[in-house]
């Protein structure tokens, strides 16, 4: 007897999600859907049947949306990246269940989650969740020496936005950003200066999530600042980005660089000698400047009011100086006036731990010099006159 399959809509329905979570599932190895020659998926009956029953007893703690995807974990993932599952899942004691399909709040403008799904998002921290460097859907990304991770970009992308908004990355590198707006159900505009990343960042969409994905999304080639000035003003719903760390990739390879990325032939910088390349920049206060003035106030004049900018940046050490990207980040850009007269407000810092990373024993046994396995996430909105 053939085996009895279905579209994507119809394995969102039997398993009571998303369309948006079925494209999670495949993408993170969770179901594994054939393909007809046309390029849509089809899923058996019977595997989704087994993942119904597998996900009888599990709960949704601290976040929704990621442990709803948890829930349906026999997720394979390499262990390395796994999280510190225990902390993760010590939530405040949360306890939900897995699908939780209340209303939203019909005055609630800013995005598609009912009460239960907003409150933990507004946590000031969350841990860091990747695929894993053994990932099919990893190779690409791991091309790039900076990705952030899709999976945390999601959780941004559902908080700031409703399905269908418009999201603006201007320095777009891999996609990480056009792949969480397509599996959200958002629509990416992506800058990014060079050609090699810029061409992955489309691959990477038609290979990792579908044939003509990439289509839905606009992909830019080009200097982030020329680029921004084209565009209309209050066009986008949502701006997040992870800008260069100055010219942190520029320095000699450490340990770490070498075994990681030059033993695996992986590129360690983002170009070598492109003068626009904002990691290309000698002085930092110059960076700094050219980031906030050039690019972030830019798409400032992009937002629509009320709407909100995420930066994901990382502090950093240039030789023995620390130097703290995120509050000189935040010095230079809060208060501060875009070109169509709003203001531009912090709203908070959200750390990212990454608890996965490996210790080196910088300093050992002479001096205190950091691991530093966080990152920041810094919330601007785009206040009135
Ligand atoms: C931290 S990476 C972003 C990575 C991205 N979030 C991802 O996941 O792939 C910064 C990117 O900015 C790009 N970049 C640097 N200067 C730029 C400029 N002037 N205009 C556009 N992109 C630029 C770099 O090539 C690099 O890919």
């Amino acid at each position: 007897m053939p085996e009895s399959i279905v579209g994507t809509k119809q394995a969102a329905e039997l398993l009571g999600v998303s369309v948006s979570t079925i494209y999670r599932m495949v993408d993170q190895g969770i179901l594994q859907p054939s393909k007809t020659p046309g390029g849509q998926r089809r899923f058996p009956v019977k595997q989704l049947e087994e993942y119904r029953e597998n996900s009888h007893d599990i709960v949704a703690p601290q976040n929704p949306y990621q442990k709803r995807f948890n829930a349906f974990s026999g997720e394979k993932e390499d262990a390395s990246k796994i999280v510190n599952p225990t902390q993760e899942n010590a939530s405040d004691g949360d306890i939900s269940p897995s699908f939780d399909d209340k209303p939203v709040d019909k005055r609630n403008t800013l995005n598609d989650l009912n009460g239960s799904q907003w409150l933990p998002e507004t946590k000031s921290f969350f841990y860091q969740k990747g695929l894993g460097a053994k990932h099919p859907h990893a190779q690409i990304e791991r091309q790039h020496p900076a990705p952030f991770s899709f999976q945390d970009i999601s959780h941004l992308i559902t908080f700031f936005t409703k399905h269908g908004m418009n999201v603006l990355d201007p320095f777009g590198g891999v996609g990480s950003t056009a792949k969480a707006c397509e599996i959200e159900g958002r629509i990416c505009t992506s800058i990014e200066l060079q050609e090699r990343w810029h061409k992955l960042a489309i691959e990477r969409l038609e290979v990792e999530i579908g044939v003509g994905t990439s289509s839905k999304h606009t992909f830019i080639l080009g200097d982030t600042r020329d680029e921004l000035k084209k565009m209309q003003d209050c066009y986008f719903d949502f701006m997040v980005t992870s800008p260069p760390y100055w010219s942190i990739l520029n320095k000699k390879a450490d340990h770490k660089v070498k075994k990681e990325r030059l033993a695996n032939n992986l590129a360690t910088n983002y170009s070598d000698h492109d003068d626009n390349d904002l990691a290309n920049i000698n002085k930092y206060e110059d960076f700094l400047h050219i980031l906030v003035d050039d690019v972030f106030l830019e798409c400032g004049r992009l937002l629509r009011p009320k709407k909100y900018m995420c930066l994901v940046v990382s502090d950093f050490r240039n030789k023995s100086e620390f130097i703290s990207f995120h509050s000189d980040l935040i010095q230079h850009l809060n208060h501060k006036v875009t070109t169509d007269g709003y203001v531009i407000t912090l709203q908070g810092v959200k750390v990212l731990l990454q608890n996965h990373k490996s210790l080196l024993p910088y300093g050992y046994p002479f001096a205190y010099v950091e691991n530093i396995h966080h990152q920041y996430v810094l919330v601007f909105r785009k206040d009135g006159k």
